[in-house]
């Protein structure tokens, strides 16, 4: 007889950010338990659940739970897809807030990926100059990254996640259970940051990462265990360094090169794992041209990348010359000082200022 996912251990992992601790809870089924966990935590009469439309389900589901603790549930859809990150979503969402009553010490719980999980955030960051806010991440990507750290905030027009906060949440809730309904190109995507983490991490998790069956998510034990320490290596960092001053550039492995290409190619075109993706292959060259890191790990990487179904060539129409200007580093580029992340090898990190322009060029080169 096989073991059924609500078999698997759970585990809680303790965010202590300041003079915040907040429990984040890793499991499948994890939903169920809300109610339990809002009142172990004393919070609100009231919450506003803002949900990304493709996942009514399960914020139907997290809004029963709620409702059986006796919870006024105020439910806001938001239309997925990143053009929901914007300043009208933050106004209308707060208005429905405003006008459904909801108060200081009520609380916003956010279900979906990172776009919700960022505009609902800075919901609660600004509505009544900050109210709580507790976490139910539905991507893999927004367990490992974007549900933790406490980054919330909206885009402009002009630029990405320009206007935001750092807000904490009161807890967050990780139901392993929710990604069986996330498409496989999701999926990939997330598990990107993954493999980031690895790198950043330890030989020992890059090696757990790099022998990841496909397809994905894979085990529902071992899934557990995975986000678990992709958290508690994301969470060890921004306890150190909460608003991003030094320690916690060391999380952009990847994402310099990896924001240039998305940019370059034209948002929407690459998703933001897929460019990461591309992104970790550049840093793993730099790392090797620069620091002296073996090239096995860029090869090692590249392997486990294309196993899941994420890019490791970048489309010949994707100019070298756009991804260094959306990096700051063409030709008009001021003289101001740009940083890298590489590795010695997966746990040894290094932030490296201005790597020689023609490393770069040639990393990105590569690519094709
Ligand atoms: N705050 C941070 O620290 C941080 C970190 C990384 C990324 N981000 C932000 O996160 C966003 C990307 O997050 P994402 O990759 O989760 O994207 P997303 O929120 O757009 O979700 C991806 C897609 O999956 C759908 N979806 C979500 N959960 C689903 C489920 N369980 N079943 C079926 N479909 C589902 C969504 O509707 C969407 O189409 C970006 O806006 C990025 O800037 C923030
Ligand atoms: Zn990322």
């Amino acid at each position: 007889m096989t073991a059924g996912p609500r078999d698997v251990a759970r585990h809680v992992v303790w965010g202590e950010i300041g003079v915040r601790r907040f429990p984040v809870c890793i499991g499948p089924g994890e939903t169920a338990r809300i109610g339990e966990l809002w009142i172990d935590r004393g919070a609100g009469d009231a919450a506003l659940v803002v949900f990304d439309g493709a996942v009514k389900p399960h914020a139907d589901a997290v809004a029963d739970r709620l409702r059986d603790v006796g919870v006024r549930v105020v439910p806001v859809a938001v239309a997925p897809g990143e053009p929901s990150k914007s300043l009208a979503e933050l106004e209308r969402i707060c208005r429905v807030a405003a006008r459904a009553g909801i108060r200081r010490t009520d609380v916003v719980v956010a279900v979906g990926g990172g776009v919700v999980g960022d505009l609902a955030g800075f919901v609660a960051a600004s509505y009544q100059r900050g109210i709580r806010l507790v976490h139910v991440p539905t991507t893999l990507l927004a367990m490992v990254d974007s549900a933790v750290g406490g980054k919330t905030g909206v885009d402009l027009p002009e630029a990405k996640n320009y206007v935001g906060a750092i807000w904490q949440p009161e807890f967050v809730v990780m139901d392993t259970e929710l990604l069986s309904t996330l498409p496989a190109r999701e999926l990939s995507c997330g598990f990107a940051e993954v493999v980031k983490y690895g790198l950043l991490d330890s030989v020992e998790l890059f090696t757990r990462v790099e022998r990841w069956p496909d397809p994905l998510p894979g085990d529902p034990g071992a899934l557990v265990g995975l986000i678990r320490d992709c958290v508690a290596h994301k969470l060890n960092v921004v306890a150190q360094d909460e608003r991003e001053l030094g320690l916690r550039a060391s999380l952009n492995l990847g994402h310099t090169v990896g924001h240039g290409i998305e940019a370059a190619a034209g948002y929407g075109r690459y998703h933001h794992g897929e460019a990461i993706s591309l992104g970790l292959l550049a840093a793993l060259r730099i790392s090797h041209e620069v620091g002296g890191a073996s090239l096995d790990w860029r090869e090692r990487t590249l392997a486990v990348l294309e196993r899941h179904a994420l890019p490791t060539r970048l489309d010949p129409d994707v100019a070298v010359e756009d991804i260094l200007g959306a990096m700051g580093r063409d030709k008009k580029a001021t003289a101001a000082s740009f940083n890298m992340v590489l590795i010695d090898e997966p746990g040894t990190v290094l932030l490296r200022q201005n790597p020689p322009h023609e490393v770069v060029v040639a990393a990105i080169e590569e690519l094709r």
